[in-house]
């Protein structure tokens, strides 16, 4: 996207032109096709992780950040639904990184786990990652090495995987919402805390959308925006509210909802995504503000602001989105597996080529997670390839988990508290104490990650594998 103004037209064009914009390579000669005629989203794209800066606070640049780009957020990349995307990772940071792709199916030898999917890739070296994603949605991608280092200072992007039909909105918006430690300097402070990090995590001091603090898109009075929010922090669970217009859930972690809901108190935890529908006001110029209540103070991430006579559009406009691809689980013939995730005493982390942080706090099924290292561990458990399973996921501490897998979408089925929506996802947060039943089929080869989203949890221990066979 394009850095700058705070304020910038937004229609849907605009909006796809700037994301072509920044990308290198090939994908420029695929930005000067008109974006009208659609289906020339640049799917060729050279991600190269830098050490650069930029101006988070106004006039005091903060040195030592990560960016997959020259300057300013990573580009945002957009693919067509079961269309190919290849991603060209160029290394130029001092440190080995890789890239997952946060939420998208793919194959094993693709999700950027070092040891366990592919050699870290160091400082020159280059790693191709070429799929296509089967699920349409909001998703991401960020490195998997380093991760509080490198997420913290700024490495992580989004991936858009537009419906093969145009759902029909005026203005399609992502923002990449995440916190950064600054000082009043507006340089990094240190980006944990042990206390903390036994605890819920460690808080950033700045809150941003897409690097920018309160970004205000201009979009069309009376219009419909799709507002795709996507927690990229390390710790924030964010509670979004929208002031100033009607708003509607309409996606959760990049699947649809059977039925729009309404936005009200819900969460979304680090590593998680939510669509909304927005109705903007009929008149020009009035805002509409995304706020943040997850602190104290509630806080403003970003703004819209109408412009233009209205289109004196209606929400039942637009089309309803198809449901992804997902296999649905048996869930007769379905085995049950327990997950606890619980704290330990066991010191059992090593120094390794991905900078773990050298503390052992959490644990999955008793087992903290030593970091990754070439070391050969233990799968959590051992699935069938094409049988159905449930997992218990049980929290046994009292802060709360987003729990995330690789490679595999889930369908949530209950909880032991609350209400949940019955859809399909990658990250579920479990609430203190609570026990949330998921379903899957194990349809995908490999050894799939499962860890607490949190990053500071992931690093210290509460990560873990599930292989597929
Ligand atoms: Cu978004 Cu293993 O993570
Ligand atoms: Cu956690």
């Amino acid at each position: 996207m394009k850095r700058s103004p705070a304020s910038r037209c937004v229609d849907r064009r605009s909006l796809l032109a700037g994301a072509a914009a920044t990308l290198s390579g090939a994908a420029v000669a695929a930005s000067l096709v008109p974006m009208w005629a659609r289906r020339r989203l640049p799917n060729r794209v050279v991600l190269e992780p830098r050490e650069t800066e930029f101006e988070l606070l106004a006039g005091l640049p903060t040195t030592s950040l990560f960016s997959y780009t020259e300057r300013g957020p990573a580009p945002e990349l957009r693919v067509r639904q079961g269309e190919q995307l290849s991603v060209l990772l160029r290394n130029a940071l001092d440190e080995p990184t890789t890239i997952h792709w946060h939420g998208i199916r793919l194959s094993n030898a693709l999700d950027g786990v070092p040891f366990l999917t592919q050699p870290v890739v160091n400082k020159g070296e280059t790693f191709d990652y070429t799929f296509a994603p089967p699920d349409a949605g909001t998703y991401w991608y960020h490195p998997h090495c380093n991760s509080l280092v490198q997420l913290s200072r700024g490495l992580g992007g989004l991936l858009i995987v537009e419906e093969a039909k145009e759902p029909g909105y005026d203005a399609d918006i992502a923002l990449n919402l995440r916190d950064w430690r600054l000082g009043p300097d507006g340089q990094f402070i240190g980006f944990y805390l042990p206390r903390q990090t036994a605890r819920a995590g460690t808080f950033g001091t700045v809150r941003t959308a897409n690097w920018r603090r309160e970004p205000i898109y201009d979009v069309a009075s009376g219009g419909l925006v799709r507002l795709r929010l996507a927690a990229t922090d390390v710790t924030r669970v964010y509670r979004p509210a929208v002031e100033g217009a009607d708003a509607v859930v309409i996606a959760l972690d990049g699947n649809p909802l059977g039925k729009p809901q309404p936005l009200d108190k819900d969460m979304i935890a680090p590593g998680q995504r939510m669509d909304l529908t927005i109705r903007m006001p009929d008149e020009e110029g009035r805002t509409v503000d995304l706020r943040d209540h997850s602190s104290q103070a509630t806080v403003t991430l970003a703004r819209l602001r109408s412009v233009g006579a209205s289109r004196r559009r209606n929400l039942r406009e637009v089309a309803a989105l198809p449901s992804n691809p997902i296999p649905e689980a048996d869930l007769t013939s379905a085995s049950v597996i327990s997950l606890e995730f619980t704290a330990t005493a066991e010191q059992i982390a090593k120094s390794t080529f991905c900078g773990d942080l050298g503390y052992s706090f959490w644990a999955v099924n008793s087992k903290p997670w030593p970091g990754s290292s070439p070391d050969p561990v233990a799968p959590l458990v051992e699935l069938k390839l094409g049988r159905s399973y449930i997992l218990n996921l049980h929290n046994r501490t009292p802060h709360a988990h987003p729990i995330h897998l690789h490679g595999m979408s889930f369908r949530l089925l209950r909880s032991d508290r609350r209400e949940l929506p019955s859809v399909h996802t990658d990250t579920v947060l479990v609430l203190p104490d609570e026990r949330i039943d998921v379903a899957l089929v194990a349809d995908n080869v490999g050894d799939w990650l499962l860890h607490c989203h949190v990053i500071e949890h992931q690093e210290t221990g509460m990560t873990g594998f599930v292989r597929v066979s």
